[in-house]
């Protein structure tokens, strides 16, 4: 062994000591550190010959590395829809490195970590109330479960042709319907060879919603002609959480012959609180659903899951099997997630998911989606006393979607924006809804308060003032 290695391997108790100790020392000062910055560093850092040991290197870090990083996990950081990590996620998070398992299988690769997989999933139904007739998996986001359930539907939609996508390429045109679905659905169909521009439109409900209008989607349908197709639904949209009518998509289920996706990954959360759970009745028809944990489930990056009705695991196994792996044996008998997922190698993702739903349990996650529900129509309460902004869309769940009033101020509201996310008090995301410039604060930090809000009221009414308007 290399004399580097060699001493790491002895001094490994020390290297973990400062580690968690720089951890520790980043979370406690979370509130101070800025939630954007402009530092930066010639990347072109030479590799060493002789390397300098993880203690050196974790010098090196903090001295020129960690000031490019922010306060991604604390609690005004409110920009795209990102939760923070609690603590039992962080054990899970950490202890998923150091066991450092490859969880494909229950039986055959020597260890059974798969089985905390499957722990954790039956929890995560538990928590969203959702029937054992789905089975799922982790992943690395929502756009990798959007890809993966669509790669199922698209060789769901080949075998009502009688045909196998899978092995032979797609040789129909696939029939997507969708209202407003996310960038990520959208280039999941890009990767899936649907084409990123072959869906249908559906109308939205009038009166600012992004939800399918039922009239219309109808139509589209009948437009098709007993053809299959695709429907990709929302839980929870990204700009307005607006949610599909499940319960009407339920019944069309019983007309038309289709399969149903739904997106989720934050809004799908809303089924935890008897007060939100109502905008998911009906959801447990779907045939996929997908949801992401490191959004309102708040741990840390890379976890999300999908789950897809157990009677399509054979459509599962054709679109991701590694037939030309025989030491597998029968995919369906010995269960494996590299036959049913897009990646071989994984790593125990479950683990802190499982960390935190076992410590906080149902009701802790039910306080974290109340909470921030409260915090959203707080925040959206305090812009419409302010004269000088205006809601785009009614709050209904965790994402206040705002802008400058007034035609005249669309060409300052960038400049605000990138003048308030430079203050690294906030971070907010920039968005463009009802054809007008807006931007989007969303509420999933298990650590923000309504102190936060008034924090970030001063800086904007500061911004106002420089900005003249
Ligand atoms: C509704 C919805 N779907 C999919 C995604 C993509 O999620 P990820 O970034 O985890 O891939 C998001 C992210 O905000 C989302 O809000």
């Amino acid at each position: 062994m290399n004399s580097i290695l060699q001493h790491d391997l002895n001094n490994f108790e020390n290297i973990l000591e400062k580690a968690k100790q720089q951890g520790i020392d980043f979370l406690k000062n979370l509130e101070n550190i800025p939630t954007s910055n402009k530092n930066t560093i010639d990347p072109k850092r030479s590799l060493n010959e002789l390397g300098l040991g993880s203690v050196q290197a974790l010098k090196e870090f903090n001295e020129r590395l960690s000031p490019l990083l922010v306060s991604s996990p604390g609690p005004r950081y409110w920009g795209f829809v990102t939760g923070g990590s609690t603590p039992a996620s962080i054990v899970g998070d950490w202890l998923a490195s150091v066991y450092d398992q490859n969880t494909q299988s229950v039986t055959s690769q020597g260890g059974n970590s798969a089985l905390i997989e499957f722990e954790t999933i039956n929890l995560l139904l538990q928590l969203l109330e959702l029937p054992d007739s789905f089975l799922g998996g982790f992943v690395t986001g929502a756009t990798m479960s959007n890809f993966t359930t669509l790669g199922v539907a698209r060789q769901w939609f080949g075998k009502q042709f009688g045909k196998d996508f899978a092995k032979n390429g797609i040789s129909e045109t696939i029939n997507v319907l969708t209202a407003t679905p996310h960038s990520s659905s959208v280039k999941s169909l890009s990767m899936l060879g649907i084409g990123s521009q072959n869906y249908t439109v559906v109308k939205t409900i009038e009166g600012n919603r992004e939800a399918l209008d039922l009239a219309d989607l109808e139509e589209k349908i009948k437009g098709l002609n007993g053809k299959p197709f695709i429907l990709i639904s929302s839980a929870g949209t990204v700009n307005t959480a607006d949610f599909d009518d499940f319960e009407a998509i339920l019944k069309l289920k019983e007309k038309y012959n289709f399969w149903w996706h739904i997106d989720g990954a934050f809004g799908g959360f809303a089924a935890v609180s008897e007060k939100y759970k109502h905008f998911v009745k009906g959801w447990e028809g779907a045939d996929s659903i997908t949801i992401d944990c490191h959004k309102w489930l708040n741990v840390p990056y890379e976890s999300a899951f999908y789950l897809i009705k157990k009677e399509h695991i054979n459509l599962q196994i054709e679109t991701f099997q590694n037939s030309n792996a025989p030491y597998l044996g029968n995919p369906l008998e010995n269960f494996n997630y590299l036959n049913v997922v897009p990646e071989n190698s994984r790593r125990l993702r479950a683990l802190p998911v499982w960390f935190s739903l076992v410590a906080y349990g149902k009701e802790g996650f039910c306080d974290i989606i109340e909470k921030s529900t409260s915090l959203a129509l707080h925040f959206g309460n305090k812009l419409i006393e302010n004269r000088y902004f205006e809601l785009l869309a009614p709050i209904r769940l965790n994402n206040v979607c705002f802008t400058l009033k007034g035609n005249e101020n669309q060409d300052k509201v960038n400049v605000f924006l990138t003048k308030l996310n430079d203050t690294g008090k906030v971070f907010m995301t920039p968005t463009f809804y009802e054809n007008k410039k807006g931007i989007r604060a969303s509420f999933v930090n298990w650590r923000t308060t309504e102190d936060d809000i008034s924090i970030v009221i001063e800086e904007m009414k500061t911004i106002l003032d420089d900005l003249d308007l």
